[in-house]
């Protein structure tokens, strides 16, 4: 999927797809929305450690590294797993700022999690593993269970397939107990979905420009 960096309010990079008019991100801040729905609301929700994480839409890794610097803070394990249809180009990862912008003694960090193999498990250090499996999620069949999902897929009005009840079902089936579910979109669709398949949703407020977001337990 083509894709040109954009600058989003927080002085964040992240993608604009002209194919779908969407973005990777919320515009009002890339990082300042990833921190809020993924980080404060999915990884510092749980104290588990080792941790295994599964996220839907790996694309620019932007998640994966806020979850890896997360982790040192707390000396946490994590086991990650995302599920990616359309690897960004490298030519691209290179040019996005999150390293300087978020953590520049990392970078090398940040690279790596974009130089890991495909469909394999990376031990990229002591306490951070990644899977990235290049697979359509429409297909993707989890053969583990995980702790915490982070479900980022572009928005339901762009792909409605993938924030289904049947899509919603198979991640409910491979969270552990009381695992959690978190994502950006409130829409009353994907609240439905998500309800219909057994999780218990919390509304939550959403980051800067955004009204709502959710966060759904496994009961
Ligand atoms: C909102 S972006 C994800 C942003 C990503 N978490 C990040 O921080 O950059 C949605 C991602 O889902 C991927 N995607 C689109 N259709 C998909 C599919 N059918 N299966 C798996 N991934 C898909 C896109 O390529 C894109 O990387």
């Amino acid at each position: 999927m083509k894709s040109t960096i954009i600058k989003t309010n927080d002085g964040s990079d992240s993608l604009y797809v002209p194919e779908l008019d969407e973005h990777y991100h919320s515009v009002y801040g890339a990082v300042q929305e990833a921190m809020h729905v993924y980080i404060n609301n999915g990884f510092n929700f749980s104290d588990i450690s080792p941790i295994s994480i599964l996220e839907i839409g790996f694309g620019t890794g932007l998640n994966a590294f806020l979850t890896y610097l997360e982790s040192k803070k707390t000396n946490r394990i994590v086991k990650y797993t995302s599920v990616e249809l359309y690897p960004v180009a490298s030519d691209i990862v290179e040019q996005l700022n999150y390293p300087e912008f978020i953590n520049n003694e990392e970078k090398e960090f940040f690279y790596n999690l974009h130089k890991a193999d495909w469909n394999c498990e990376n031990r990229i250090n002591d306490s951070f593993i990644l899977n990235k499996i290049n697979q359509d999620l429409l297909l993707y069949q989890p053969n583990e269970y995980f702790d915490l999902i982070y479900f980022d897929a572009f928005a339901p009005d762009k792909q409605p397939e993938l924030w289904s009840v049947e899509v919603f079902r198979k991640l409910y089936n491979h969270l552990n107990e009381n695992g959690i579910l978190t994502t950006y979109s409130a829409k009353g669709i994907v609240k439905r979905a998500l309800r219909e398949v057994g999780f218990k949703v919390k509304r939550l407020p959403g980051p800067p420009g955004k009204w709502e977001m959710l966060r759904s337990q496994k009961v």
